[in-house]
C-alpha cells in the first residue's frame, strides 16, 4: 500500500523526538500501522540550527501555513505548543480534510470544544494522546480500556516538571530554582516554565481528563488551581515526620452534587504507590465501579516519552485511514451528543482532610485557642506536631493534620485562626488525601 504522509509543524524536544522515533522504529511501525509512514514537510522557526534529529528526509520551512496546506499531507502533527497561532493551524488543517495529531494540552483544554466539533464537521479525527502523561497512554485506556466502568475518581501526578523539582528539594536538599533550571535543560519544562510551577499545566491535563472520565464539556475555567511555587523544604520535611509526601495533584471527583476539579499540593500516606512516584516520572489513578482502582505510571516529559504517544496516535490514525470513518472512537469518549451538563463543585464545596503549618507565639492557651476555633466548626484534628523553636524566632512551628471536613469551614476556621493576636504570619494550608491505589 501507499505509504502515508504527513506534515510536522514544530522541531523543538517533542518534534525531534517524533522524528527520531518515526525513523528509528520505521520498520515496526508501518507493520504496526499496516503502511509506512513518510515525513513530507516539517515547519521550524529556524531551518538553519542544528537540532537533536536528522532532517535530510524531508522539506523543512519556516511557514507553518505550507504544511497544513501540502496537498500530499494527510495528517497534521502539531507539536509547536500554545494557544493562538496552534489553534489556527490546526483548524486551518481540520478546514483542509487533514487528520491531526497534537501534543498540546493547551489547545485541547482551551480551545478542544470548538476543535472537536469542526473535526466531526470535517469528518478527521483529532488526536492527543501526548497532551496528557507524556508516554502513559492514559487518554486510550480511559476511553477505550476503562469503557465499560463508571469512573468516580481521578488522582494523578500530571506535571513531570514539578515532580522533578519536589523530589530534588526532598532527595537531595536541593534549591527550587537549581532544579527547575535542570528540568528545563532536560526538556521536560513548558516554553514558559510559569505553567508547571502555577498548576496551569497540570489544570489544562486535568482539564481534559475530567471530560473523557465524566463525559462533560472540557471547562478548563472551572478548575480549581494551586502550584507548588509556595512550598519549602520545611513543608516537606513536616509532612514527612506525620508519615506523607507532598505531591502536585491533579484531582477530578464525582460528588453527589457535582464534578469536583482541582489541582494542588497535597499529602498522600507514604505508604501509597502515588507517593513514591518521583522524579519525571507520572502516574495517574483512576478509580471505576468494575475495574475498582488502576494505576497508570510512566515518564511524564521529555523528548522520546512524549514522542511515543505523538507516534501511537498518528499510527491510529493511519489505521484509521483504511476503516470506516463513521465508527471512530468520539473524541471525548462519549457521542458528542451525550455529553452532560453536571454541575463543577466551587471551591468552598469541596472536600479534605488539611494539613496546617502555623507559627505560633509560645505561650499558654494558644494551642487551646486554635483548637476552640477548629472543633467550634466540627473540624476534627487526627494529629498535632510542635516543633523545636529556630533559635533566632520567637514563635513555633505547629503542625496540625485535620480529618475530612467542606472547605468552607476550613476557610472560616482558618480566617479566624489568623485573627488570633498570637498567630502573627498566614496558616499554611495542604489538602490531604489518603486515596486508595
Ligand atoms: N511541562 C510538562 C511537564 C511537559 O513537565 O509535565 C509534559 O506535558
Amino acid at each position: 500500500m501507499k505509504p502515508v504522509s504527513i506534515g510536522i509543524l514544530g522541531l523543538g524536544t517533542v518534534g525531534c523526538g517524533t522524528v527520531n522515533v518515526l525513523m528509528r522504529n520505521a520498520n515496526e511501525i508501518s507493520r504496526r500501522a499496516g503502511r509506512a509512514i513518510q515525513i513530507a514537510m516539517a515547519a521550524t522557526r529556524d531551518p538553519t540550527r542544528h537540532r537533536g534529529c536528522d532532517t535530510s528526509a524531508f522539506e523543512l520551512v519556516r511557514d507553518p501555513h505550507a504544511v497544513v496546506e501540502h496537498a500530499d499531507a494527510q495528517v497534521i502533527v502539531e507539536l509547536i505548543g500554545g494557544e493562538q497561532e496552534a489553534r489556527e493551524l490546526v483548524l486551518k488543517a481540520i478546514g483542509n480534510r487533514k487528520h491531526v495529531v497534537t501534543a498540546n494540552k493547551a489547545l485541547i483544554a482551551v480551545h478542544g470544544n470548538e476543535i472537536f466539533e469542526a473535526a466531526q464537521r470535517n469528518g478527521v479525527v483529532v488526536a492527543f494522546e501526548a497532551a496528557v502523561g507524556g508516554g502513559i497512554s492514559i487518554i486510550k485506556t480511559i476511553r477505550e480500556g476503562l469503557a465499560g466502568n463508571r469512573i468516580d475518581q481521578i488522582a494523578g501526578i500530571i506535571n513531570g516538571t514539578g515532580n522533578f523539582i519536589l523530589t530534588g528539594m526532598r532527595d537531595q536538599g536541593r534549591e527550587f530554582d537549581e532544579v527547575l533550571e535542570e528540568a528545563q535543560r532536560l526538556g521536560y519544562a513548558e516554553a514558559d516554565p510559569s505553567f508547571d510551577i502555577d498548576g496551569t499545566d497540570a489544570a489544562h491535563k486535568l482539564t481534559i481528563l475530567a471530560a473523557i472520565a465524566f463525559g462533560i464539556p472540557l471547562q478548563h475555567d472551572r478548575v480549581y488551581t494551586e502550584g507548588i511555587g509556595g512550598l519549602t523544604r520545611e513543608d516537606i520535611g513536616h509532612a514527612g515526620d506525620l508519615g506523607y509526601q507532598i505531591k502536585h495533584l491533579g484531582i477530578a471527583k464525582r460528588m453527589p452534587e457535582g464534578i469536583e476539579m482541582r489541582v494542588h499540593p497535597t499529602l498522600i500516606p507514604q505508604r501509597r504507590l502515588l507517593a513514591n512516584v518521583n522524579g519525571v516520572m507520572n502516574a495517574i489513578l483512576v478509580n471505576g465501579d468494575a475495574v475498582g482502582p488502576t494505576l497508570h505510571y510512566g515518564a511524564g516529559a521529555g523528548s522520546d516519552p512524549t514522542a511515543s504517544a505523538v507516534v501511537a496516535d498518528i499510527v491510529d490514525v493511519v489505521r484509521a485511514l483504511t476503516t470506516d470513518p463513521e465508527n471512530r472512537v468520539p473524541h471525548l469518549a462519549f457521542q458528542p451528543d451525550s455529553l452532560a451538563d453536571v454541575k463543577i463543585l466551587q471551591q468552598d464545596d469541596f472536600e479534605s482532610a488539611y494539613f496546617l503549618s502555623l507559627n505560633a507565639i509560645d505561650r499558654p492557651g494558644v494551642l487551646a485557642d486554635v483548637t476552640r476555633i477548629l472543633a467550634d466548626l466540627q473540624i476534627s484534628i487526627e494529629a498535632i506536631l510542635q516543633k523545636e523553636p529556630p533559635s533566632n524566632e520567637d514563635t513555633v512551628p505547629v503542625i496540625i493534620l485535620t480529618q475530612e471536613t467542606r472547605e468552607q469551614y476550613m476557610n472560616e476556621a482558618l480566617s479566624r485562626i489568623e485573627a488570633l493576636d498570637a498567630i502573627p504570619r498566614p496558616v499554611k494550608r495542604i489538602r490531604v488525601e489518603h486515596l486508595h491505589d
